[in-house]
């Protein structure tokens, strides 16, 4: 495993983050515990996970499976609901108490919320680490203006200032190059993505024209269908680009975000052991420049401000967070 500098704090992360979604999910509590126990073994540290994730359950989960292996990880969790002092200073002592640790490394706010009040959400977050509840705080899917906002603030009042930005980044929702890397490249932010593999679709598993696999995430998201949709045959190619390299779509498709150099580490979500020692080999495994163009042709070539999310009638909708007026309260 490659280990990568966290932000600008001299704390070594690994290149892969595991992200612990499906964990209590899709992944049972025994498969989980033989994911974690894989990703120790091969120089894994940075674990990703949140109170939302089954309503609290992925972090029992967690509790129960890192027990002997939490000194050897750099643990990120996220707020669960709310933004407001109360929520953000609860939140984690709930996440603390059902992962059984006295700290998280990394705290995160989840999602930027209408009449979010950026002084408060930092100063609540400095509490946090002022109790030693966590060493580092970010967030995740804010704009760039956001962070740059927040963290005007938190020097202004000598609080810690937000480090990490996660983000959804793949070969078909290439909006965050426009502003959001620049700034964390500029700012020393570390950027982790998630959604590399696009729920899945960029695996070689879904194929346009063919009935989706069984026990696939496909089955229940409607997102996967639409993209298939909308990009049946760029997957095809995709795939037998892959196949004419030697390597699998999986590789292919994490090599390509790995290849930005603002991405710090992306997370690598899964559902079973065999696919996450499959996703291993991406990170032995570089793109070169020409490949790059090539393989990011078969997609849109031309990154769109509103190419991060396409799903308007959700409640996750980047583009309409960006353009709302109101989004900070008084
Ligand atoms: N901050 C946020 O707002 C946010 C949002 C979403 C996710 N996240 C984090 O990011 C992580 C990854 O997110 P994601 O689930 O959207 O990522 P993703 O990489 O786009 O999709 C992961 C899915 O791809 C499939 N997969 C993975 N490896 C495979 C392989 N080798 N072969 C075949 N299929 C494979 C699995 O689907 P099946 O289960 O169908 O097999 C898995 O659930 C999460 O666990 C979470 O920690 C953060």
């Amino acid at each position: 495993m490659k280990y990568t500098e966290f932000a600008s704090t001299g704390e070594k992360v690994s290149e892969l983050c595991l992200g612990t979604m499906m964990f209590g999910g899709r992944c049972s509590e025994a498969e989980a515990d033989r994911i974690l126990g894989s990703a120790v073994d091969h120089g894994v540290n940075w674990i990703d996970t949140a109170a939302m994730y089954g309503d609290g359950l992925t972090e029992e989960i967690l509790g129960r499976i890192m027990k002997g292996r939490r000194d050897k990880l750099f643990l990120t969790t996220k707020v669960h609901k709310g933004v407001d002092r109360a929520s953000i200073v609860s939140s984690i002592d709930e996440s603390l108490a059902r992962m059984q640790t006295d700290y998280v490394d990394l705290y995160l706010i989840h999602w930027p919320v209408e009449g979010m009040k950026p002084a408060e959400i930092m100063e609540a977050l400095n509490t946090v680490v002022e109790s030693g509840k966590a060493r580092y705080v970010g967030c995740c899917n804010y704009p760039a203006w956001l962070v740059a906002h927040h963290n005007a603030i938190a020097a202004a009042n000598g609080w810690p200032r937000l480090l990490n930005n996660q983000i959804a980044y793949n070969i078909i929702e290439r909006g965050v190059e426009l502003e959001i890397f620049p700034q964390a490249v500029a700012e020393k932010i570390a950027i982790t993505t998630y959604r590399s593999l696009i729920q899945g679709l960029l695996t070689g598993k879904y194929r346009w024209g063919q009935p989706l696999p069984e026990n696939t995430r496909g089955q229940t998201s409607p997102h996967i269908i639409t993209w298939l949709t909308q990009y049946g045959q760029s997957v095809d190619r995709f795939i037998a680009f892959a196949e004419a390299r030697g390597i699998t779509p999986t590789t292919l498709a994490v090599a390509w975000v790995r290849h930005n150099a603002a991405v710090t580490a992306p997370i690598i979500g899964v559902s079973s052991l065999p696919q996450f020692e499959e996703s291993l080999e991406a990170f032995d495994y570089d793109l070169s420049d020409e490949d790059y163009a090539e393989v990011t042709f078969l997609f849109d070539t031309e990154v769109r401000e509103e190419g991060y999310n396409r799903f308007p009638g959700t409640k996750y909708n980047f583009p309409r967070l960006r353009r709302n007026l109101n989004l900070l309260g008084e």
